[in-house]
């Protein structure tokens, strides 16, 4: 539309005028309309990394915001991120609140004594990264799970996993920690769920999910599997064990998308993620057949409010100097928050 044109020919001007004081990183799961203006894009681990070392004063984050919580918390004191729309928020990091938190931890050391590692997923609130920080444990993203959940048992007995259940099930089964191994955490009853013996517990689960990737099953598979035999499924580790089980493949973003690019033409591929990252590998290779292995797809709504209009205000306002909807995380917390997430960069 007309309105859609002049929106992007003032933040080209705005891009153009103001160069490296402006960085605008995307994550893979933002829209085509906001993307097209990303400087770099990425997944959770990468645009952690990015924002720990670029220099610009001004960082507009295209993502959520536990994203730009970890970008203010790695960038330095005089850059200030800016998030385009404050309700892009995210509902795995909104399972696990800091009081929820503190009282499992009271409630886990009864069991457990000091035996326990605290490891977080990076889609966690500033304030459950300092918590973890704090507790001498790390922060985790989908792309090197594996090798976090290694450093924790190299440490401590047992770990405590938060805020996704799927995450730490699947990457712990990966690694031979048995399902009866595995309790769950119920933050809202404020028990453990395990009918073993405590003494055999390995990891606690949060019992937390992602909105997203708790929509794809076992049966979606079987259906497609169905209907045609060399199509590959792959899937992220948020989706739920039944669905990794049933899978061919599974892995992060950056996995996912290193995949479908390596395959060779005619690969046929169900892709297990979200939305604008499904059709955007539809549309870049068009001599592959990939589809959403959920046929209704499957949009993250908050990743979604970061829009052209948003972005384009968001910019014109840091263009003014006028600066809206920054993130700023209080120095305490972002002092404990970012041993935990340096003892994740340090691997
Ligand atoms: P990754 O970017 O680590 O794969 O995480 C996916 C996600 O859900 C981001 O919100
Ligand atoms: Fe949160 Fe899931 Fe959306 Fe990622 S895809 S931001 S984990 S709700």
């Amino acid at each position: 539309t007309t309105d859609s044109s002049v929106l992007e020919k003032r933040i080209k001007m705005i891009k153009n005028e103001m160069k490296d004081d402006l960085f605008i990183p995307g994550h893979h799961y933002q829209k085509d309309e906001v993307v097209q203006f990303a400087d770099e894009m990425g997944d959770s681990l990468e645009l952690a990394k990015q924002s720990a070392t670029k220099t610009a004063k001004y960082i507009v984050f295209c993502g959520v915001h536990f994203m730009a919580e970890t970008a203010d918390i790695l960038s330095s004191n005089d850059q200030a991120v800016i998030l385009p729309d404050l309700r892009a928020g995210c509902s795995m990091a909104d399972m696990a609140s800091i009081k929820q938190t503190e009282k499992a931890w009271t409630y886990l050391q009864e069991i457990f004594d000091d035996t326990i590692m605290p490891l977080t997923y990076v889609n966690s609130t500033a304030d459950i990264k300092a918590f973890v920080g704090k507790n001498g444990g790390a922060t985790v993203t989908s792309s090197n799970a594996k090798e976090m959940i290694k450093w924790a048992f190299k440490q401590k007995e047992r770990l405590l996993f938060l805020p996704d259940q799927h995450l730490g099930r699947n990457t712990a089964f990966e690694l031979g920690i048995k399902l009866n191994e595995m309790a769950v955490y119920d933050p809202i009853n404020e028990c453990l769920e395990y009918d073993g013996l405590y003494d055999d517990v390995k990891v606690i689960l949060w019992k937390g999910h992602c909105s997203v990737h708790q929509l794809f099953t076992a049966a979606q598979i079987e259906s497609i599997k169905q209907n045609d035999d060399q199509i590959q499924v792959i899937v992220h580790p948020e989706c739920p064990f039944e669905v990794l089980e049933k899978s061919d493949l599974s892995g992060s973003t950056r996995y996912i998308i290193d995949k479908i690019d390596q395959a060779p033409p005619g690969s046929k591929f169900a892709v297990g993620t979200e939305m604008n990252l499904v059709n955007r590998l539809i549309d870049t290779y068009p001599d592959k057949h990939i589809q959403s292995l959920n046929p209704f797809m499957c949009p993250c709504v908050t990743m979604n409010r970061i829009d052209l209009p948003h972005l384009a205000y968001a910019l014109d306002c840091v263009y003014e100097s006028e600066l809206l909807n920054v993130i700023s995380v209080p120095n305490q917390t972002k002092e404990y928050a970012k041993m935990a997430l340096q003892r994740m960069l340090d691997h």
